[in-house]
């Protein structure tokens, strides 16, 4: 009976995409537990890069089902698109199952999204715009859209009319916008529910269904540990929970069925969106990791904030989830360094002036906005290790490095990815029995 969750260590982009699609070939099902159109999963297969947004990475694989869990925030015209692009790249995308109670994200929260983004002025999150904090707001408000509710005409009419009532008020008054027209909308999402129909379902019971036969889920997470709602850099974050919890609140499979947890680290950090990154490089070194790891965003196409691998935000990760795996990307990125520093504590700064050394995560958002990062040399390596599938051949200093963040984060590696194809990756401990 395994459920293996996978979840981003740090500020998400950590390469999961590429570890979901090695496990996702040996599991029945793959699903997405959090987020929506926002995360950015590339995945290579055969030499060829899909760049999947909302779409479950397990739908690259024909064996397995993809599943979007009820915890997604769910755009039926971004699936609809999503779907169709695929499948004109030869992608067969009928192994797909939808919940029918995951909150669907319309045109208006994408377009509240966006104004509300501008109207903070200076104290922008650096949203993708994908509506995703308006969903999950009406989500927990109560006045939300679900995926049920699309095949009942009556039903939703009344409710994008009631929503839109009071979100017109905000959008004409507040943000100076053209407001929504309730029918429009209603028939927009009427029209793309025709299409979705024949995969919505119960998928808690399916999911629950498949691991009581004894099949194999793996839970996707969007995002990552730093960006949830609950435990990352608040308010810098999205508004899900992409920490392993989440896989069950995402989905409806219950902890104990839970067996494995498996975090993606990069070898460095990345970082989108504004908030605070203790390790970022903001001059030639940070312009040299974002050209050599290829630091653009998948969705937004932005440069990416780079900093050096940061072992207390991975610590904390190893805590928040229970990580039982670790997977570190990208660590050829790093070869031709002389030294690779390490982040080993925090310097941070109380309100009242004074200063302490900390080696755990701070909690207190304006004491981690304060932290200066405490480093560890490492030796750098200047052999090129991509293609290398065997721990043992790499350079002492690589497999130094990595038996260093182990020993950090209280963690143990069970994959490294060194370089961007499926079979560039040397694993040390088997994660799917
Ligand atoms: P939202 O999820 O669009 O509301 O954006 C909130 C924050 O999460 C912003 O800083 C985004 O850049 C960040 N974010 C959302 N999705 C991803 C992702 O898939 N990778 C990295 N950052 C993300």
């Amino acid at each position: 009976m395994p459920g293996i969750v996978i979840v981003g260590a740090q500020w998400g982009d950590e390469g999961k995409g590429k570890a979901t699609d090695l496990i996702a070939g040996r599991v029945n099902y793959v699903a997405r537990y959090n987020g929506g159109s926002n995360a950015g999963h590339t995945v290579v297969v055969n030499g060829k890069t899909y760049a999947l947004r909302l779409m479950p990475s397990g739908i690259v694989n024909p064996g397995v089902t993809a599943v979007i869990g009820n915890g997604v925030a769910f755009d039926p015209q971004e699936l609809v698109e999503e779907k169709s692009k695929l499948e004109a790249e030869g992608i067969d995308t009928s192994h797909l199952l939808i919940s029918l109670s995951a909150q669907v994200t319309t045109p208006y929260h994408r377009l509240l999204d966006r104004v509300s983004e501008s109207h903070r002025g200076k104290r922008k999150i650096g949203t993708t715009g994908r509506g995703i904090g308006p969903t999950y707001a009406d989500k927990v408000n109560r006045v939300g859209i679900r995926v049920a509710d699309l095949f009942n005409e009556k039903v939703l009419r009344a409710k994008v009319e009631q929503n839109l009532a009071l979100k017109n008020e905000l959008l004409t008054k507040i943000y100076g916008t053209d407001p929504v027209d309730p029918d429009k909308c209603t028939d927009e999402l009427l029209k793309t529910a025709q299409v979705i129909k024949p995969y919505c379902t119960n998928t808690a019971l399916v999911l629950n269904r498949a691991l009581d036969r004894g099949e194999s889920v793996l839970f996707e997470g969007g995002q990552a540990t730093m960006l949830d709602i609950d435990h990352g850099t608040y308010p810098f974050v999205t508004s899900s929970n992409p920490t392993a919890g989440g896989a069950c609140t995402g989905t409806g499979v219950g902890p104990t069925k839970i067996t494995r947890v498996v975090g993606v680290s990069k070898a460095y950090v990345t970082r989108v969106g504004a908030g605070p990154f203790p390790t970022e490089l903001t001059g030639q070194e940070g312009d040299w990791l974002r050209e050599r790891g290829h630091e653009y965003g998948v969705v937004t196409k932005r440069p990416r904030r780079c900093g050096w691998f940061d072992a207390l935000v991975v610590k904390y990760a190893v805590m928040v989830n229970g990580l039982t795996d670790l997977v570190i990307t990208k660590l050829d990125t790093l070869t031709g360094l002389k030294k690779i520093p390490i982040c080993v504590a925090y310097d941070v700064t109380e309100p009242d002036g004074s200063t302490h050394r900390v080696t755990d995560m701070p909690v207190d958002q304006a004491e981690f906005a304060s932290a200066k990062p405490v480093y560890k040399e490492m030796d750098g390596w200047s052999e090129n290790i991509t293609g290398i599938t065997d721990f043992d051949r790499l350079p002492a200093a690589a497999q130094a490095y990595i038996r260093e963040i182990e020993n950090l984060v209280g963690c143990r590696v069970s994959l490294i990815g060194n370089g961007p194809s499926r079979s560039h990756i040397i694993r040390l401990h088997s994660i799917v029995e």
